[in-house]
């Protein structure tokens, strides 16, 4: 895993805006509760001077051990007042402390742990949000949903070959819809294949749009944008820009590949479009593929192994009708 500068920033100054808030929230409600119960000030202060007492105690020997159990009850007593005095004004029983987004690091991306400073998972989550969205921001999550995908646009009489247009889009749509509603980390790939205009994007983008909804990374690719912006950060020696772009295409929950055999092709376009599919298929990982080829014309463009892979990973919604573009225009 391996993000450019300019994720790392983004993604520290989530963090630090997370954690500046939660303390601001804190400070003010603390000012506040001050101000409403003095008495909470004054318990608080009570609080504190026991540590000292506690630390006198020791250095002056003695009854060490009664004295210590006397500081310690009553400093249970005075966590119990104060806790009362901020349930019965309407408040959490944690008001005076920060609400951190994570529990975990306090939001601050980091935890130890075995006498290790490690990342948090917060912060990588953070890290392959912010990832996604610099990809999504080459090509833009417009809003598709499946309640706006109508059946009526597709044709009710059999085609040459004996399909149903209709039937068999309900059946993709009914597909679909379960996908995303049982979508998992390791879900099947799916290659949708059929004519200009006949709602792969917006069948695609209709999963992308419920799974988002539902926390998954999602990052959603048209092939001629992504593989121009790959080639190009690789010839100009971006090699930082070409790895997080590779990262985030690698590790995102979904991967939606739209528009496969509309790019420019080249070999570096080839073996990388490869690469990335076939990683993430190697963990497990799904992705979708929308293309106007043919599965003959998919072998004509590309390698042999990049084609079976495809077909022996993916299943396949072949899309019938007549093109629904100019009927919406
Ligand atoms: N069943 C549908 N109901 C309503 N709108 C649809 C439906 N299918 C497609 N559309 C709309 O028609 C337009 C074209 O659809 P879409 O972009 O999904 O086609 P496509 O199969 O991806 O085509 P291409 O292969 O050219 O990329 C879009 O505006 C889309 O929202
Ligand atoms: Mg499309
Ligand atoms: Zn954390």
């Amino acid at each position: 895993m391996s993000y450019s500068d300019a994720v790392y920033s983004k993604a520290y100054n989530l963090l630090d805006n997370r954690r500046n808030r939660a303390e601001n929230e804190a400070q003010a409600r603390k000012n506040k509760i001050y101000a409403d119960i003095p008495r909470v000030k004054e318990i608080e202060n009570e609080l504190s001077s026991f540590s000292v007492k506690a630390a006198k105690a020791v250095f002056a020997g003695g009854e060490v051990k009664t004295q210590l159990e006397i500081l310690a009850n009553k400093s249970a007593e005075l966590k119990a007042e104060l806790e009362a005095l901020l349930l019965n004004a309407g408040y959490d029983k944690n008001a005076l402390e920060p609400s951190y987004t994570c529990v975990l690091c306090s939001d601050r991306g980091v935890i130890e742990k075995d006498n290790k400073t490690i990342t948090c998972s917060c912060f990588k989550e953070l890290l392959r949000e912010c990832a996604c969205s610099e990809i999504n921001s080459l090509s833009p999550l417009e809003l598709s949903t499946f309640e706006a995908f109508d059946l009526s646009y597709y044709p009710d009489t059999d085609t040459p070959e004996g399909v149903n247009p209709k039937k068999r889009m309900a059946q993709i749509l009914n597909y679909c819809k379960a996908y995303a509603q049982s979508f998992n980390k390791t879900s099947k790939s799916i290659l949708m294949r059929g004519a200009t205009g006949l709602g792969k994007t917006h069948l695609s983008l209709s999963i992308a749009n419920e799974l988002l909804l539902r926390g998954f990374s999602v990052a959603y690719v048209s092939a001629p944008d992504i593989l121009f912006q790959l080639e190009r950060a690789h010839f100009s020696y971006d090699y930082d820009k070409e790895q997080s772009l590779i990262s985030a295409l690698t590790d995102c929950d979904l991967l939606i590949i739209d528009d496969l055999g509309t790019e420019f092709s080249t070999n570096y376009t080839t073996t990388q479009i490869y690469n990335i599919f076939n990683s993430r298929i190697l963990r497990s990982k799904p992705v979708i593929i929308n293309t106007n080829l043919t599965i003959k014309e998919l072998e004509e463009a590309y390698s042999q192994r990049f084609v079976s892979r495809i077909m022996g990973n993916c299943d396949k919604l072949d899309f019938y009708g007549k093109d629904i573009r100019p009927r919406k225009a």
